[in-house]
C-alpha cells in the first residue's frame, strides 16, 4: 500500500513564476503571497503525516528522490524558482522598482531556503526514527546480546578490527636516539645547533685557519651570493656537528657534558656509502683535569653499551684541527667477532681487518678554548675531550644494510622492517 503511495512520481511544480509587469507594492505583495502559498503546499505534500509510517529502504530511496525534485524545483541553480524570480522579477524590473523588487527577492530567498532546509531536516529525523525502529524490531527477535548488537549497530564485534598502521622510528633516528641515550645515562645533556652555519662556527673557531688545507677535506656546500661578506660571516651547510661545541660553550660555563645529534652536509656524490646529507652525533666534556684516560673510558663504555659488552676499542693517532692529540677509534668487528672471516668468506664490513672505524676524537685543542675564554674556558684551568661519529654508518653496520641510499629513499617496504 505504502509502496504505491511513495512510488508516485513527483509532478513538476504546480507553481510557475509569473512575469511581472506591475511593480506596485500591492502587485509585489500578491506575487510574493502566491509564491509562499505554493511553497507551503509543496512542503505539506512532502511531509504529509501519513508518510511517517515505517517505510522500507526502497521507499526511503523514492522519498529522497521526491525531496531532490522539490529542492531543485525551488533552489536549483539552473531553473529553480529562486533563480527565476531573480531573472523575471529583479533583473527585468524598471529602474525605479529595483529597490523594492530586490528587497522582496531577498526576503523570499531566505524564506524558501529555510523551508527547504526544514523539510530536509524533518525527513532526516523521520528516516533516523525508522531505522532505529526497524533495527530494534529485528533485535528483539535475536536471542543473544551479541546478535542484537550486530543488528542494531551494524557491527560484528567478533571480526578483527581495522588495522591502523602506526609509524615507526627511522633506523637512523633510532640509532641516534640509542647513541644519545647512552650518554644521557652518563649525565650528558643534549644540545643542538643550526644546519645553516657561518664559516666562523664551522671552521674558524674550531681552529681551521682561513685557506687551511684541512677545510678541503670537508667538501663544503656553501650558500650562494655570500662573497661580499667577510669570510667568517659567510653561510654554509655545516659539514659536521662540531660547531655546536663552540655555540654551547658560548652559552654555558664549564663544567660541561653534552651530546649533539644532527644532520650535516658535504658535497659528496651519493653512492652506497656516501650521501650529501648524513647524520652525526658529537660529544664534548669539559671540566678541570679531564684526561685522555677519561676519553678512552667513556667511549669504551659507550661502545659496549651500543654494540654489546664483548666489543673491544682501539685508538689510533689522527689529526683534527680542533683536538690535540687526536685519534680515530675502532671497535672490534661485531660482525665477524674480530677474526676478519665469516666462515670461509672474508668479512666485508671490517675489510678482513677485524676492526671497524667508528669515530674521531681527541683532547680539545687549547686554541679552541681561546675563542670562549670569556665564558670561563681558560685553557690553563680546564681541559676536555670531544668526539664525533657518523650515525648513518653505525646504523648500516648495526642493521647489516649495504647501501646508505636505502635510508633516504623513503621506500616503505624497506622502512617497514623497523615497524
Ligand atoms: N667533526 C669531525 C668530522 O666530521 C669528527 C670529529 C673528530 C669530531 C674529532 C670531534 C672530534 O669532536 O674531537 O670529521
Amino acid at each position: 500500500m505504502r509502496v504505491q503511495f511513495f512510488g508516485r512520481v513527483w509532478k513538476n511544480l504546480a507553481y510557475t513564476v509569473p512575469k511581472l509587469t506591475d511593480y506596485s507594492a500591492e502587485a509585489l505583495g500578491r506575487a510574493s503571497a502566491e509564491l509562499i502559498a505554493a511553497l507551503e503546499l509543496e512542503t505539506q505534500k512532502l511531509l504529509a503525516d501519513d508518510k511517517r509510517a515505517i517505510p522500507s529502504d526502497a521507499e526511503w530511496k523514492l522519498r529522497w528522490e521526491e525531496w531532490k525534485k522539490f529542492r531543485d524545483g525551488w533552489i536549483g541553480r539552473k531553473s529553480g524558482v529562486l533563480t527565476q524570480i531573480n531573472e523575471l522579477w529583479l533583473k527585468s524590473a524598471p529602474k525605479d522598482a529595483k529597490r523594492a523588487a530586490g528587497q522582496l527577492v531577498n526576503d523570499l530567498r531566505k524564506t524558501v531556503q529555510e523551508e527547504v532546509s526544514r523539510a530536509e531536516a524533518t525527513l532526516m529525523r523521520w528516516e533516523g526514527d525508522d531505522q532505529r525502529e526497524a533495527s530494534e524490531a529485528s533485535a528483539r527477535s535475536f536471542t543473544t546480546i551479541e546478535e542484537a548488537l550486530i543488528a542494531v549497530e551494524g557491527v560484528d564485534i567478533t571480526l578483527p578490527g581495522v588495522q591502523r598502521p602506526i609509524g615507526a622510528e627511522h633506523p637512523v633516528i633510532k640509532t641516534m636516539h640509542e647513541i644519545v641515550s647512552v650518554f644521557q645515562k652518563l649525565g650528558y645533556s643534549v644540545a643542538e645547533g643550526p644546519v645553516v652555519e657561518t664559516d666562523y662556527y664551522n671552521f674558524e673557531a674550531l681552529n681551521f685557519p682561513p685557506n687551511h688545507p684541512a677545510r678541503d677535506t670537508q667538501d663544503t656546500l656553501v650558500i650562494a651570493g655570500q662573497q661580499s661578506k667577510p669570510q667568517r660571516e659567510r653561510l654554509l651547510l655545516r659539514t659536521h656537528t662540531s660547531p655546536v661545541q663552540i655555540r654551547t660553550m658560548e652559552k654555558m660555563r664549564p663544567p660541561l657534558r653534552i651530546v649533539i645529534p644532527g644532520t650535516v652536509h658535504r658535497n659528496d656524490p651519493p653512492d652506497a656509502s656516501h650521501s650529501p646529507m648524513f647524520h652525526q652525533v658529537e660529544g664534548l666534556a669539559v671540566d678541570t683535569n679531564i684526561t685522555f684516560g677519561d676519553l678512552k673510558g667513556t667511549l669504551d663504555h659507550a661502545m659496549k653499551a651500543l654494540f654489546g659488552s664483548s666489543v673491544k676499542t682501539h685508538f689510533r693517532p689522527s689529526f683534527f684541527p680542533f683536538t690535540e692529540p687526536s685519534a680515530e677509534m675502532y671497535v672490534s668487528c661485531f660482525i665477524c667477532g674480530g677474526g676478519g672471516k665469516r666462515g670461509a668468506e672474508p668479512c666485508r664490513p671490517c675489510k678482513q681487518t677485524g676492526w671497524i672505524e667508528i669515530l674521531g676524537c681527541g683532547m680539545v685543542d687549547p686554541n679552541v678554548f681561546e675563542f670562549v675564554t670569556d665564558n670561563g674556558y681558560d685553557p690553563k684551568k680546564v681541559s676536555g675531550f670531544a668526539f664525533g661519529m657518523g650515525a648513518d654508518r653505525i646504523a648500516l653496520l648495526k642493521y647489516g644494510v649495504d647501501d646508505i641510499q636505502l635510508f633516504f629513499q623513503g621506500d616503505v617496504r624497506f622502512l617497514q622492517q623497523w615497524g
